[in-house]
């Protein structure tokens, strides 16, 4: 039994010398140290040896089992260090190449029009703001001042659910939230999707976005506003652009302008705003004697529409790729 003990060793040392890999190392020694590997074999038939030549062969499967292990590691090791000063070879990698390109992703032209309108009402200081695509009548219609008789409330304009309330149709509801919060003096502007029940055609469409903005604090006034506004067209379009303003009506705003920029030799109906009506002021909880304060509020598809030279404003929803994918300018995905 010894002889085999001794036999099984060299056996497994060999095997171990001649082993091509780390699998191959850890299937000699299962293959003899496992519990049904061949030592563990052998060491079961010691019951039948005389008592006193049992130590020897228990003593010797242990100097077989430690200088197996031994060499076993030593293999692993050599496996190890050989992979790691390999590496610089096998997984070498340019950092410098350019990236693999799946090519094509960008957003859409609104979105990156928000963004920029978004960037600069950031740079002259105001916040963001958002409220929800479905709102009460309150905060769409009443808190805004506009009577109930309104033709904007008609089905014809408005997109109304079962329970009453309506698709938001603008995002000056949002002025309302954002006076409601209680916090003073205001500077906010919020850019998201509004919803009319119009009869779609080439300028018209039931979805589309608008940008709400939104100051107050204590005497502020339409020059204030008209600062703010040329600012905002001139960024957009370049330094020379000019603007008028001219009176118009919102139930929300007194006194109301419309503001036009000159296009081509055109004038440009682009923004409607003025100074916040008091009784929007109230109904939001702010003292009008105290406070005072301008919004306006203009279409952000319009302006991708003149940037790009669009003709027809349902190409946004429309979902065709071959239209988007011309827009791959600004930001990738
Ligand atoms: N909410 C108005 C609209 O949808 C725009 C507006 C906003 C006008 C704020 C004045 C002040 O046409």
């Amino acid at each position: 039994m010894l002889d085999t003990i001794r036999d099984l060793e060299q056996e497994a040392l060999a095997a171990l010398d001649g082993a091509a890999d780390a699998d191959a190392v850890h299937a000699v020694v299962s293959g003899l140290l496992g519990k049904k590997g061949r030592l563990q074999g052998v060491l079961r038939q010691i019951g039948t040896l005389p008592k006193d030549e049992r130590a020897e062969v228990g003593r010797l499967a242990n100097v077989a089992k430690r200088a197996v292990e031994e060499a076993a590691r030593k293999r692993l090791d050599a496996f190890q260090a050989a992979r790691e000063a390999d590496l610089g070879e096998t997984e070498w990698v340019d950092a410098t190449l350019p990236g693999a390109c799946r090519g094509g992703g960008s957003f859409h032209p609104i979105s990156q029009m928000c963004r920029e309108v978004e960037d600069i009402f950031l740079g002259m200081g105001f916040d963001l703001a958002d409220g929800p695509w479905v709102e009460d009548e309150w905060h769409n219609f009443d808190a805004l001042n506009i009577p109930a008789d309104h033709p904007a409330r008609d089905l014809q304009d408005t997109f109304w659910m079962e329970d009453s309330n309506v698709l938001r149709t603008h995002t000056s509801p949002v002025q309302l939230r954002v006076m409601k919060a209680g916090r003073l003096p205001i500077r906010v502007v919020c850019i998201g999707r509004v919803f009319r029940n119009e009869a779609t055609d080439a300028t018209h469409e039931h979805t589309f976005h608008q940008v709400e903005g939104l100051l107050v604090d204590r005497e502020v006034s339409v020059a204030h506003m008209l600062y703010v506004m040329r600012s905002l067209l001139q960024e957009l379009f370049g330094k020379d652009i000019e603007v008028r303003l001219r009176p118009a009506y919102f139930p929300f705003v007194e006194p109301g302008f419309e503001m036009d920029m000159r296009w081509r030799g055109a004038w440009l109906e682009l923004v409607g705003c003025g100074l916040v009506h008091p009784n929007v002021l109230r109904a939001g909880g702010i003292e009008p004697d105290v406070y005072s304060g301008f919004a306006f509020g203009f279409g952000i598809d319009r302006l991708v529409m003149l940037r790009y030279g669009l003709d027809d404003i349902r190409h946004f929803m429309g979902g065709d790729l071959r239209f988007l994918r011309q827009f791959t300018r600004g930001v990738e995905l």
